[in-house]
């Protein structure tokens, strides 16, 4: 494996590989000392042209915890500002020897594009409206930790599915390890053509939250990414909260063992309530905790040889 672009290139197996060895490093996190050996001598720079806070701190640490070089860029601050085309700059990098770039970009395809162009590894760290397949990785470990193996599991994920690159890589991966997914969204917000879509993929589509809500064993919601809409995809933000938000009241339709995950950010009060991200059954913060443990095994698998974990 040279690259991770899309959950689409995985095979089932190598996703559970990758999970797999996500839960020794995991380990790591508790030790005083956090440093394993395993890219000592490799450089990978993190290159964001769009606002992080999770990917790119945590796939900063777990770089730095296996001992490899690692670099920040963003677009400003870059050549990019200045004029200089995404293919200069990228190869220009890539000129300098590096052994991966993590690349988080605005448009839809600029890391399988960029992937064509350098000779390191390219990881997608989340590219337009199309995927984040390090996103879906970490949710997918971060439920298999709660509920065990998801085969047969139940997994409804709710909100803005039409501007969600999480959406499409997490339906993805949730599907390869045989969970049932449900997608639930006001019709504004679901992704054209998803009638077909699910019929071809084997997932279910409502648009009624409640009805759902007492079936899954986990619901995932997703942020309403108001800075990509251009119009009104709903009257205002107090019914979006009421028709399609995980409500007080609607944490009483859940099943006992039904957990909750959102990628983050939140919008507290609008997608998610204080009351849900908040309660015990949120699995939010274990998904930031797992996001390292996954991203350390994504360079391992990506940078590392046979036997080389430590
Ligand atoms: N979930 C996620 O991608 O968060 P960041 O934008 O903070 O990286």
């Amino acid at each position: 494996m040279k690259h991770l672009l899309s959950i689409a290139d995985l095979a089932p197996e190598e996703i559970t590989s990758i999970l797999d060895t996500a839960v020794s490093m995991h380990e790591v996190q508790d030790r005083q000392v956090k440093k394993l050996p395993t890219l000592r001598g490799r450089t990978v720079i993190n290159f964001f042209f769009e606002d992080s806070t999770r990917t790119r701190a945590s796939f900063e640490i777990a770089g730095k915890w296996m001992s490899a070089d690692t670099i920040n860029l963003t677009g400003k601050g870059t050549s990019v500002s200045k004029g200089e085309s995404l293919r200069d700059t990228v190869l220009t990098i890539d000129a300098m020897g590096v052994d991966m770039m993590i690349i988080r970009h605005p448009a839809s395809g600029a890391p399988a594009q960029i992937a064509d162009w350098v000779d390191c590894s390219i990881v997608n760290a989340g590219d337009g409206t199309h995927e984040h397949p390090s996103q879906a990785l970490l949710d997918a470990y971060t439920l298999r930790r709660s509920l065990g193996e998801l085969e047969g599991r139940h997994v409804a994920i709710v909100g803005d599915l039409t501007h969600s690159r999480v959406l499409r890589s997490n339906l993805l991966c949730l599907r390869a390890l045989g969970a049932h997914v449900t997608l639930v969204a006001p019709p504004t917000l679901m992704p054209s053509g998803v009638h077909a879509w699910a019929a071809a993929d084997g997932f279910d589509v409502s648009y009624d939250l409640d009805e759902v809500l007492p079936q899954v064993d986990a619901v995932m919601m997703l942020r309403v990414q108001r800075e990509r809409m251009s119009g009104g995809y709903f009257p205002t933000a107090k019914e979006y909260a009421v028709t399609y938000g995980l409500t007080p009241r609607r944490l009483g339709l859940l099943q006992d063992h039904a957990v909750i995950c959102h990628p983050g950010p939140m919008n507290r009060g609008l997608e998610i309530s204080a009351d849900a991200a908040d309660a015990a059954r949120s699995l939010v913060l274990d998904q930031v905790s797992a996001g390292v443990a996954v991203r350390m095994s994504i360079l391992y698998h990506l940078l590392a040889g046979e036997g080389d974990a430590q």
